[in-house]
């Protein structure tokens, strides 16, 4: 910015001693502050369309709702108890109660949608490490203990899907930060496999 503002001055240095370009430098100057005003805008644009979320899910999956049918949180992440991944539910799971249709929900038909082409509803995960990091649901939540809400916030009672990561507060200095409190050993290949 220092750089563009730094411009037109020279310019008109310029301008001024040609002579030549006396005529041009008010419309030039004009021309500036509208380059200005436009890049200004494209740089708020660019910035307010990198912090929305970017991430659109196939349905309009709401927890809270299956959360008071009396569903837990392993009846469809199968995993999270006993692996490294919690896995989001295959189509299969979602048939057992909706291959009849549940409600008026607009959005509750494209399941069987999904089911009559042969597909799985293409759901984006969203909350990802970088593949050299190894982290294991198992060893967090059946051995120490800790709620899905330490990392993922509210899920109970979300009414829309996930579309942007929860964890991004998992930084390597806040995963070690936790392990220190808990004593746990905080040696690189534990957590770099
Ligand atoms: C009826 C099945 C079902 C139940 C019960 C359920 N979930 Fe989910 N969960 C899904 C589906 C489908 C998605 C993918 C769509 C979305 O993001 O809402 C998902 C996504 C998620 C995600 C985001 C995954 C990612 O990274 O993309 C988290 C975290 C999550 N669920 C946690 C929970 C927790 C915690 C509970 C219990 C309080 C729970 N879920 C109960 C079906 C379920
Ligand atoms: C144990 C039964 C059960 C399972 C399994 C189940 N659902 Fe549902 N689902 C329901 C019921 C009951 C409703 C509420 C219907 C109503 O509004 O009366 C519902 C509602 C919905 C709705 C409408 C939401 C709204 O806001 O009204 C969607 C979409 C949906 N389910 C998607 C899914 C998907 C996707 C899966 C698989 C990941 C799934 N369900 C698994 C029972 C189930
Ligand atoms: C200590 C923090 C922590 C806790 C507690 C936690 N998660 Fe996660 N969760 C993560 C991280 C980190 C990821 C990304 C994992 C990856 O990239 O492999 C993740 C990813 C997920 C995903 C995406 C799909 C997948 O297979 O990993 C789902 C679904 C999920 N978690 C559900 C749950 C549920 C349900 C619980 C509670 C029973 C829970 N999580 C508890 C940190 C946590
Ligand atoms: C809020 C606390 C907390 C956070 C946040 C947390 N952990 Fe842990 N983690 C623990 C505790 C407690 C244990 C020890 C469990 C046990 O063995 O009883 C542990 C154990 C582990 C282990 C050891 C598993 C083994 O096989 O010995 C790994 C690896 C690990 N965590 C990775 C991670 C990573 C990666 C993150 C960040 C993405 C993370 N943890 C964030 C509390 C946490
Ligand atoms: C408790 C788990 C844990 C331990 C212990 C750990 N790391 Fe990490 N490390 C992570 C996570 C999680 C990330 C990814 C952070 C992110 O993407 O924000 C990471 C990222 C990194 C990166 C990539 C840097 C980057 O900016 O992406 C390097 C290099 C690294 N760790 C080295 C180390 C070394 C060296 C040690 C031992 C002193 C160590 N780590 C111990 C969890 C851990």
């Amino acid at each position: 910015m220092v750089y563009f503002l730094y411009l037109p001055s020279s310019y008109e240095n310029q301008f001024n001693r040609s002579g030549r370009y006396k005529g041009n430098r008010e419309m030039r100057s004009w021309y500036f502050i509208l380059f200005v005003i436009v890049a200004g805008g494209v740089i708020c644009a660019v910035s307010l369309i990198g912090s929305k979320d970017s991430t659109t899910q196939p349905i309009q999956f709401n927890h809270k709702r299956h959360i008071e049918e009396g569903m837990n949180c392993v009846d469809c992440h199968k995993q999270v108890e006993k692996g490294i991944h919690a896995t989001i539910p295959n189509l299969k799971q979602c048939l057992l109660c909706h291959s009849d249709p549940q409600g008026s929900n607009k959005d509750e038909p494209k399941i069987r949608e999904y089911a009559q082409r042969g597909e799985e509803i293409p759901w984006i995960q969203v909350n990802r490490l970088p593949g050299h990091v190894y982290f294991s649901h198992r060893v967090h939540i059946v051995m120490a203990k800790m709620d899905c809400s330490e990392c993922h916030g509210d899920m109970k009672g979300r009414t829309n899907p996930v579309t942007s990561s929860q964890i991004g507060h998992l930084s390597m200095d806040k995963c070690m930060e936790c392990h220190k409190q808990y004593n746990v050993s905080n040696d690189c290949l534990r957590c770099h496999k």
